[in-house]
């Protein structure tokens, strides 16, 4: 065939070796880009449109690319497209199929390219898709939330800080943190797609391609929000993946917090929620365990999303402009964050779906263990005592409580008044779990009402998609 040589590269002109086959394998990346086919048979249709354009080809010639890269597409939709090892990657695989089907015009279609823009402009529209799929799976996730919490509306539960029981919240308003968190995770994915959505191709190995090619129009014809300034950079440039990956890496931080609640929250010693046989696992050895798996698998995948940004990072860093092949290295993290995400999203809504929440126990818990002492102190403040006094005097009534092993609200009303003259009956009212989420009205707070208001902010950013 033109152009190549008898041990077949695409480049072999120059080599008059054959290639080390260990050095060919270690070389190698087809059995992780292959997973780009779609991207690159786009992205090379695009590209002889360009070539038209430029009049490096004539209409009949890109019309014989076009069949034949369709046809090259229907093999490896279906499976059959006979890949090539020693072809390195996946854009020689593609080229050279080409080249089996329509004949020597398609040794035109690399006219002007270099792999370099080529697997920049890949990643791109790679990245593109997942960064949909991605938004449609945290919306489905949040959904999930959304109708636990709007079902379990006015179920009071301890809040905790340093896992201490520190004041009742509404369940709600736990599930509905988490629809927030989700939605800032979205936040950053949508910013990130502003910074992938830019054409790299055009720029040529490094210094730009040489040939009449009218990017602008190329970049609209991909769907591109604009075409790259500068060549260099954009064959060099891989930080639209690193962004990729930290958001990946921050969403993963928020699923294993909510993993890590769920599986708590499953113990005996809480006994909050149950997990669904369907999402839990049994012990080979202890006939009574129940497992909550999934959830621990959620948090454990956390580590490879931060593990893959640090991996990328590390590649990327001292490296001189413009391309170098250590950048190879940055496709087998991108691809294994977006299988850990994808995998996640999969599993995580109806894994929400599919939980008990034992809401007796949940009410119980909320009033116990003097989770309204600060109530008790904010009743002080309302009948004028400055709140440092206050927090000392109600300090005082919970050691009391706690030596006499009584609740507060077990407490007499004449032992209270020993400790303040301001105590009087409405004490009682005001220290409810009732009362204490009542009192927390304001915007962001877990009073009912508020949290009714907030559900309501989630199910409207939950409906809003990329
Ligand atoms: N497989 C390469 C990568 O993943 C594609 C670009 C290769 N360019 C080159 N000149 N070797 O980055």
């Amino acid at each position: 065939m033109p152009g190549t040589t008898p041990h077949g590269k695409p480049w072999g002109g120059r080599f008059s070796g054959a290639p080390d086959p260990v050095a060919e394998r270690f070389t190698a990346s087809l059995a992780f880009d292959r997973r780009l086919w779609p991207y690159d048979l786009e992205g090379s249709r695009a590209w002889a449109r360009a070539l038209k354009g430029a009049g490096l080809l004539t209409a009949e010639e890109l019309a014989q690319i076009l069949r034949g890269l369709d046809e090259v597409g229907q093999e490896l939709a279906a499976g059959t497209f006979p890949f090539r090892a020693e072809l390195e990657d996946i854009h020689m695989n593609i080229e050279r199929r080409l080249q089996d089907k329509v004949g020597p015009v398609g040794g035109k279609l690399h006219t002007g390219r270099s792999r370099n823009d080529q697997i920049a402009l890949d990643e791109r529209l790679y990245l593109r898709d997942v960064i949909g799929r991605i938004d449609r799976g945290v919306r489905d996730i949040q959904s999930a939330l959304i109708r636990r919490a709007e079902e379990h509306l006015g179920v009071p539960m301890p809040g905790y800080t340093h896992l201490q029981r520190a004041q009742p919240v509404l369940l709600s308003h736990h599930l509905l943190a988490y629809v927030f968190m989700f939605q800032r995770d979205r936040e950053r994915f949508r910013d990130c797609l502003g910074r992938v959505n830019v054409l790299p191709l055009g720029s040529g190995a490094l210094a730009g391609t040489a040939f009449a090619i009218d990017r602008d129009a190329l970049a609209r014809d991909l769907g591109f929000d604009r075409a790259s300034p500068n060549s260099l950079d954009a064959v060099s440039d891989r930080d639209f993946i690193l962004e990729f990956l930290s958001a990946a890496a921050i969403l993963g931080m928020h699923w294993s917090r909510l993993a890590a609640d769920l599986t708590l929250w499953a113990t005996a010693e809480f006994g909050f929620v149950e997990f669904s046989d369907a999402f839990a696992t049994g012990s080979s050895l202890m006939p009574q365990k129940k497992n909550p798996d999934v959830a621990e698998l959620v948090r454990g995948k956390c580590g490879r999303l931060y593990g893959n940004l640090l991996a990328v990072l590390t590649t990327m860093k001292g490296l001189p402009l413009a391309y170098n092949s250590d950048m190879q290295e940055d496709k087998e993290p991108l691809f294994d964050s977006v299988d850990a995400l994808e995998a996640i999203l999969g599993v995580l809504p109806p894994l929400l779906a599919s939980l008990t929440f034992n809401v007796e126990r949940l009410a119980e818990a909320a009033a116990a263990h003097y989770a309204t002492a600060t109530d008790l102190a904010d009743y002080l403040v309302k009948k004028g005592l400055p709140f440092r006094q206050a927090h000392e005097v109600v300090g005082g009534v919970v050691r009391h409580a706690v030596e006499t092993k009584r609740a507060l609200e077990a407490l007499p009303l004449e032992d209270l008044k020993g400790f303040s003259p301001l105590f009087a009956a409405d004490v009682f009212e005001a220290i409810s779990v009732e009362a204490s989420l009542r009192a927390r009205a304001v915007r962001g707070g877990t009073a009912p009402e508020t949290v009714r208001r907030a559900l309501a902010e989630a199910k409207a950013l939950a409906a809003e998609g990329l």
